[in-house]
């Protein structure tokens, strides 16, 4: 029988990805981050879109040469629907519409964050294993369903149930900010390149996790808000730089050791506590105890400490995918359109992307 083959696109933000899935079994996954941002401490979307129009046919063709495999043995065409920024959305859905028309094959629409719990069920193959040496000899374990997701990225913080690969119900979610964008914020505010998570991860290893008592929310149920976190970490600064009659957070770090390692730290760790508080809350409502994390966040070492501990706790069967699909990838996005595709979940080729959704 001849094989099912999946090239897949994300476009939703700022990484360009392809990758090509057969049979299950993942190929190649190919990712251009965009630099152009760095210097405007955000995603800038008009030059997020045409950075993707850069990118994208040169990252198609680089994931298909890798996988080894020629246009007229793809069999569908998987692509990031939403949600995301619309003007990056479009570059990938227009693309992938066109090679889908040029090809006479189906299109397979993704929603963007069931992709990034999808990631969870990617299998790489050994072909691209080779390529990723923190891949090679590990044994990925995929959750059983139903279980319960906490889906962590730079637009959503999510508490997910998941039952099926299309039957999933948010239990609760951010009321404002999400956890990605806290992270992101903060250390803006403390002068460090965007995107800011992975460096407070890093400095946070050098810090006092107990040195800043910062506001948690109280709300009731599974939601999130990440606003006022934020404002304390402003108002703790901004106290600061008044009690040291400074104008510059750089002012603070001469004059205070370990200032900004010892906020990172604090940060972080009010971050986790406030995210696994929730989670525990909804595993143990629910009486799920296969408990997944996913997003971009869900690279935080300190998440993934804190989850493990968590599950040695309550007796969970904790799962955290790869890091490398953890942000934004194709791969992700190709394990959910492998699956519709089965299903033969097609998408007309008039679909619109969306700039927001639920799952
Ligand atoms: O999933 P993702 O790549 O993009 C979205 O779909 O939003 O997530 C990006 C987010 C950014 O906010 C980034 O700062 C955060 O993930 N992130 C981290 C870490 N690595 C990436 N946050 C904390 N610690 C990390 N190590």
């Amino acid at each position: 029988m001849k094989p099912v083959t999946i090239l897949s696109i994300e476009s939703s933000c700022d990484d360009t990805s392809a990758a090509v899935i057969r049979d299950g079994l993942l190929l190649s996954n190919v990712i251009a981050s965009q630099k152009v941002h760095e210097e405007y401490g955000g995603v800038v979307p008009e030059l997020a879109s045409r950075a993707h129009q850069q990118n994208i046919l040169p990252v198609v063709d680089t994931a298909l040469k890798r996988a080894d495999v020629e246009k007229n043995e793809l069999s569908a065409i998987a692509f990031t629907r939403g949600p995301g920024l619309l003007g990056s959305l479009l570059v990938g859905t227009s693309f992938a519409k066109g090679l889908a028309l040029a090809l006479n094959i189906p299109l397979v629409d993704v929603n963007h964050l069931q992709g990034h719990i999808m990631a969870h069920f990617v299998e790489p193959s050994e072909q691209y294993r080779q390529t990723i040496p923190s891949l090679q000899g590990i044994e990925i374990q995929h959750p059983r369903y139903p279980f319960i997701c906490l889906l962590v990225s730079g637009g959503n913080s999510q508490i997910v149930k998941v039952e099926a690969y299309n039957r999933m119900t948010i239990l609760g979610q951010t009321i404002d900010d999400a956890a990605g964008e806290a992270f992101d914020k903060c250390a803006k505010v403390l002068g460090l390149p965007y995107p800011g998570g992975p460096w407070i991860d890093r400095l946070a290893k050098q810090g006092d996790e107990n040195k800043y008592p910062f506001a948690k929310p109280n709300l009731p149920g599974y939601d999130y808000s990440f606003s006022g976190l934020k404002t304390s970490f402003l108002y703790t600064i901004r106290d600061m730089m008044k009690a040291e009659s400074v104008t510059a957070v750089e002012e603070l770090a001469e004059r205070i050791p370990n200032f900004k390692e010892d906020m990172c730290a604090s940060l972080q760790k009010t971050i986790i506590d406030i995210l696994l508080g929730k989670l525990k809350k909804a595993s143990r409502d629910e009486r799920i105890t296969e408990v997944a994390i996913a997003g971009g966040v869900s690279a935080n070492s300190g998440l993934r400490d804190a989850l493990t501990d968590y599950g040695r706790r309550y007796r969970w069967n904790v799962y955290i995918p790869p890091f490398s699909f953890t942000t934004d990838n194709a791969a992700m996005i190709g394990q959910a359109g492998y699956y519709k595709y089965l299903d033969g979940d097609f998408c007309p080729i008039d679909a619109a992307p969306y700039a927001k959704t639920l799952i």
